[in-house]
């Protein structure tokens, strides 16, 4: 595996790299980032270059949000990639990234408007401008991203389709801890007691599912079900959202159906940990 941090060095690598599968990620890699690894790993088989893409990417923080203490660990991201099959990681500063006179970018103005969204103004923003000069730096023939993020992952489906990308996206399935806490780099900061109390999250989704297999389709009550476990299992914490969503257009559903998705944000001090859940 090489490791790459010049724009100019990973244009010499992409002119004999062939095929090309893409993992864009910001580092602080754990075994839900190890999984998309090994996906893109088996997509590419000995047929295609695995790219991994480290960036700590500003664009995307709001002010007041952690891109000062998000946790920076190449060394040990390294690894973790070599384990995992990447050929090569690119691991750029941000000056290599964006000139500082930049003036073009790229807005979302529908999906991006409800869930996270809704309490990140312009996150979506910062991913999708990201991305899209990610996939021109590394033009991969197809990328992989996790469901956990699954906005983002609808997001950046809807970037491939209207910006044109030839890139066939993967979603792959979050990981989780033992307890069914999704894999996340942010749950580190969480104290011993709120720790004890996020798997709620999962918990409150998988409970609203199972009352939709039981034949419960009204969303307000689904949603209600959720949310009276989470008050009563995840104290420490707070709402941002809960929310029952086509799994697309992201719009809220009066009814449950096979296109849904539960999802949940919930703040355990400075902490926002989110999950989310398909309706199958
Ligand atoms: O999911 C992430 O880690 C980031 O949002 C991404 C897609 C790498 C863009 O910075």
């Amino acid at each position: 595996m090489i490791l790459l941090q010049k724009v100019s060095e990973l244009r010499q690598w992409r002119q004999t790299a062939g095929r090309v599968i893409l993992v864009p990620t910001m580092g602080a890699l754990h075994e839900g980032h190890g999984a998309l690894i090994q996906e893109a790993r088996r997509l590419a088989g000995n047929r295609a270059q695995v790219a991994v893409t480290i960036f700590v990417n500003p664009l995307q923080f709001g002010p007041g949000e952690d891109f000062d203490r998000y946790p920076r660990t190449l060394e040990a991201d390294l690894a973790i990639g070599e384990s995992c099959g990447a050929d090569m990681v690119f691991a750029p500063q941000v000056s290599e990234v964006y000139a500082l006179n930049r003036s073009i970018q790229v807005l979302e103005n529908q999906l991006s408007r409800v869930l996270c969204g809704a309490s990140r103004p312009g996150h979506f923003d910062g991913v999708c401008t990201v991305v899209a000069k990610l996939f021109n730096l590394t033009q991969p023939d197809e990328a992989v991203f996790g469901k956990k993020d699954y906005q983002q992952l609808a997001i950046i489906r809807r970037l491939v389709r209207d910006l044109n990308f030839p890139i066939v996206i993967h979603g792959v399935e979050t990981v989780r801890e033992p307890d069914g806490l999704a894999m996340s780099s942010r749950n580190r900061y969480l104290n011993p007691k709120e720790r004890s109390q996020a798997p709620a999250l999962r918990q409150a989704l998988l409970l609203a599912h199972e009352s939709w297999h039981h034949g419960q389709h009204n969303s307000q009550i689904l949603l209600r079900i959720a949310r009276e476990f989470l008050k009563t299992h995840a104290l420490q914490g707070r709402e941002d959202y809960l929310c029952l969503v086509d799994r697309e257009e992201l719009e809220p559903q009066t009814q449950a159906g096979p296109n849904s998705l539960m999802a949940v944000a919930w703040w355990f001090g400075k902490t926002r940990l989110i999950d989310n859940l398909e309706f199958t």
